[in-house]
């Protein structure tokens, strides 16, 4: 159902790879309420993932971009204003990759190169993202910025690893932009904390099956789906939502509120042996 809500805005979205992307259904839902925007992802997942399909759909240019080159971000903001014909209501962030994760390298023995990729891809992207933009003046007075980011950042979770901090940079990275960008140009910066959902990038998280009914069985409302995900962003990109900005939203069914719930103390494992988890060398694989 649409309530046009985006009627006339223009926006510019990051990160929808396939079907599952929360960002895909956020593109979809974007048009639905009347914007017009374009989409952008690396040059592979532009040749080897579905976005151009998602482009033909919803009739939007794709561009691609590395989000960590600033000459390709410069790139996706000048053809944008071009193709939708002035600046940019709204964008969204929906992006993130951690090679330590990928090569099941731990916590404790992370690989300092993959480490600073993950910070570039994860976090500092957005940082020049928004520099980008607001170099150009690329945003309209009181657009609004969305990056998708993960209660890790607060808590510790088994297997987020590295993408942990990336999300706390991200973060952060919204507090302190969203005060320039807000005193200067009225331009508000939020980051939106989202249920664990069955995507590509989700995958690449340890047990994510596990934790996807860990947290389902915690919250008291369920996990969010990514459809759910666009409808809040929606929300958060439409002009009912003008002063909101420099705050980490929580769409998680409550779960980033309660301690313990009785649906998740029903399955609490008795029979957990650290052991199961251990490599021939008695390290805890993976943590
Ligand atoms: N899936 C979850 O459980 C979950 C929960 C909370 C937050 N998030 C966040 O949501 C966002 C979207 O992830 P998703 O779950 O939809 O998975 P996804 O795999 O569909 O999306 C991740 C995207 O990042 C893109 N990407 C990777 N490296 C890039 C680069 N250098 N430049 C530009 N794009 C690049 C990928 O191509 C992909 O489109 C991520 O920030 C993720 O951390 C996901």
């Amino acid at each position: 159902m649409s309530y046009n809500l985006l009627k006339g805005k223009r926006g510019i979205v990051f990160g929808a790879l396939n079907e599952q992307s929360i960002a895909w259904k956020i593109a979809e839902r974007a048009v639905e309420e009347g914007a017009t925007i374009t989409l952008s992802n690396t040059p592979v997942a532009v040749r080897m993932g579905d976005i151009s399909t998602l482009g033909d759909k919803l009739h939007c240019e794709v561009i691609p971009a590395d989000a960590t080159n600033v000459e390709e971000l410069t790139n996706v903001f000048t053809r944008s204003m071009d193709i939708l014909g002035g600046k940019i209501d709204f964008l969204l962030h929906s992006i993130g990759m951690s090679p330590n994760v990928r090569k099941r390298r731990t916590y404790d023995d992370l690989d300092y190169d993959m480490l600073n990729k993950t910070l570039d891809i994860s976090a500092i992207s957005f940082h020049k993202m928004i520099q980008v933009a607001k170099n150009l003046d690329a945003m309209a007075e009181y657009g609004s910025i969305v990056a998708l980011t993960y209660v890790a950042a607060q808590r510790t979770f088994y297997g987020y690893n590295d993408m942990a901090d990336a999300k706390a940079l991200l973060e952060s990275i919204a507090r302190s932009f969203g005060y320039i960008y807000g005193r200067d140009h009225s331009v508000r910066i939020n980051t939106l904390s989202q249920s664990p959902t069955m995507t590509t990038a989700g995958s690449g998280v340890k047990g994510i099956d596990k934790l996807f009914d860990f947290a389902d069985r915690m919250s008291p409302l369920g996990n969010a789906s990514a459809e759910e995900c666009a409808d809040y962003c929606i929300t958060l990109f439409s002009d009912l939502t003008r002063k909101v900005t420099m705050q980490n939203l929580y769409h998680d069914g409550g779960f980033s509120s309660i301690g313990m719930s009785l649906r998740a103390m029903g399955m609490y494992e008795k029979g957990f042996n650290l052991d199961d988890y251990k490599n021939e060398a008695g390290n805890v694989v993976y943590g």
